[in-house]
């Protein structure tokens, strides 16, 4: 396991805060964000313990505080996931995210003592939402999650309002006492922080701050085929071939029907290399050049055929092919440093609020479909990202959808071997 930082602790996310204020939503996307950077994470929900355990569809009176019975099995299933956490920390995981509703500061100084008796540190995440929230969050995923399955949406509704008072009758908002804390209020709009250190918190912090619950599509494409692509070569900046601006006039013309027509804007984000600026100048617009997006270095192999590599540097071309998230090129880069270099477009694209294009390379193209996606980090080289196909992800509470749209002329050449088997899907 390759970390950032060696000297990484182990850290406990608690979430805080009433039903249907995002708490499994910022869980996801936290773990999924940790995952892609490296630090092995887990999501401990203590909802679907509960009804594993002990069976969906159980009516408010289940969350009445005053039901004893209730609680008595309420903090048996919190215990069980709270028990697993710790055994994830036991088998080498780095940080978990204890996703339940911890309203009271006697819950979680009970979580705290447990973490830190182990050496692990704890940071709290309370989730405050206003009304319009709440509702939206309802609407979003509670009437369709499995406690309410085959339920009328109003009674659903309503049962779900009485649930989120039974807990709001005991709930004690997160302060100094509880140690270090995010508070998010309306998923980002205002943030309070306390007694915020270390590496692991501080990329927390500027992931928090961008996200946001708005929907939006991001498009993400590789530039048309080059001249390289049609030779077999990596690397390099070829101009792009006659199939490749015959791409770039066919996204010129799906910006057209599938974005302008519907009344909206996308902006435009291409690479500094000649090929992804010369897509995006036929598409018609280029609001943001980063050199981030430009394809890996392929150092000492750059201009050269697979086979011509496999040839010319045997041994570096099985390291590779052994280890291709890890393996580094000489004088070059690797998947992991990709994912390092790309943070910031993560960061951009989290906080972006319209569709975005982003016309890019292949290397990077997989390792943001990876971060988007979730796919996992040793798969992430091996994806399937032909030239000419747009990935249209729209990222939803839990995960993203995804639709690709083939774009211009099929199976253009590109320089291919067979470590490009598609691991998405296994
Ligand atoms: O062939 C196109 C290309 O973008 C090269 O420039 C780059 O080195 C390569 O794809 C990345 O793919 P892989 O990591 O599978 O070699």
């Amino acid at each position: 396991m390759t970390t950032l930082h060696a000297d990484a602790p182990t850290l406990a996310i608690v979430i805080v805060g009433l039903p249907a204020r995002g708490k499994t939503f910022i869980s996801h996307k936290v773990m999924r964000y940790f995952n892609w950077l490296g630090y092995p994470t887990r999501q401990f929900n203590v909802g679907a313990y509960r009804r594993q355990h002990l069976g969906a569809r159980l009516d408010h009176d289940f969350f009445d505080i005053r039901n004893e019975t209730a609680t008595v099995a309420r903090n048996r299933v919190a215990n069980m996931a709270l028990d697993d956490m710790m055994a994830w920390f036991d088998s080498g995981g780095e940080v978990g995210i204890y996703d339940a509703t911890n309203t009271t500061s006697a819950r979680r100084r009970l979580i705290r003592e447990r973490c830190e008796g182990r050496g692990i540190g704890v940071l709290f995440i309370e989730s405050i939402c206003g009304e319009e929230t709440v509702e939206a969050n309802i609407r979003a995923t509670k009437l369709n999650s499995p406690d309410y399955e085959g339920i009328d949406p109003a009674q659903a509704a309503r049962d779900f309002r009485a649930r989120i008072e039974h807990y709001a009758e005991a709930y004690e908002h997160v302060d100094e006492s509880d140690g270090s804390y995010i508070k998010l209020i309306d998923v980002g709009r205002k943030i309070e922080l306390n007694g915020i250190a270390g590496f692991l918190p501080s990329r927390l912090v500027s992931f928090l701050v961008n996200l946001h619950t708005g929907e939006r599509s991001i498009l993400l494409t590789r530039h048309g085929q080059t001249l390289f692509n049609q030779a077999g070569r990596i690397g390099g900046d070829a101009e792009l071939s006659d199939s490749g601006r015959e791409f770039a006039y066919g996204l010129r013309d799906f910006y057209q029907r599938e974005i302008a027509a519907k009344g909206l804007t996308a902006s435009v984000w291409a690479s500094t290399m000649q090929r992804s600026l010369a897509t995006a100048e036929i598409v018609g617009r280029t609001d943001a050049m980063w050199w981030a997006l430009s394809e890996i270095d392929a150092g000492i192999c750059d201009g050269l055929t697979y086979p011509e590599i496999q040839n010319q540097h045997p041994d570096l071309f099985a390291a590779r092919a052994a280890d291709k998230l890890n393996y580094r090129y000489p004088q070059g880069e690797s998947y992991t440093d990709l994912i390092q270099r790309t943070e910031p477009v993560v960061l951009e694209l989290e906080r972006q609020r319209a569709p975005v294009l982003v016309i890019t390379h292949r290397a990077v193209a997989r390792v943001l479909y990876g971060y988007l996606m979730g796919v996992p980090r040793e798969k992430i080289p091996h994806v399937d990202v032909p030239l000419h196909v747009v990935f249209e992800l729209t990222p939803r509470a839990y995960g993203c959808d995804e639709i690709q749209h083939r774009v211009g002329p099929a199976n253009p050449g590109d320089s291919k071997i067979d470590w490009e088997r598609d691991t998405r899907e296994s």
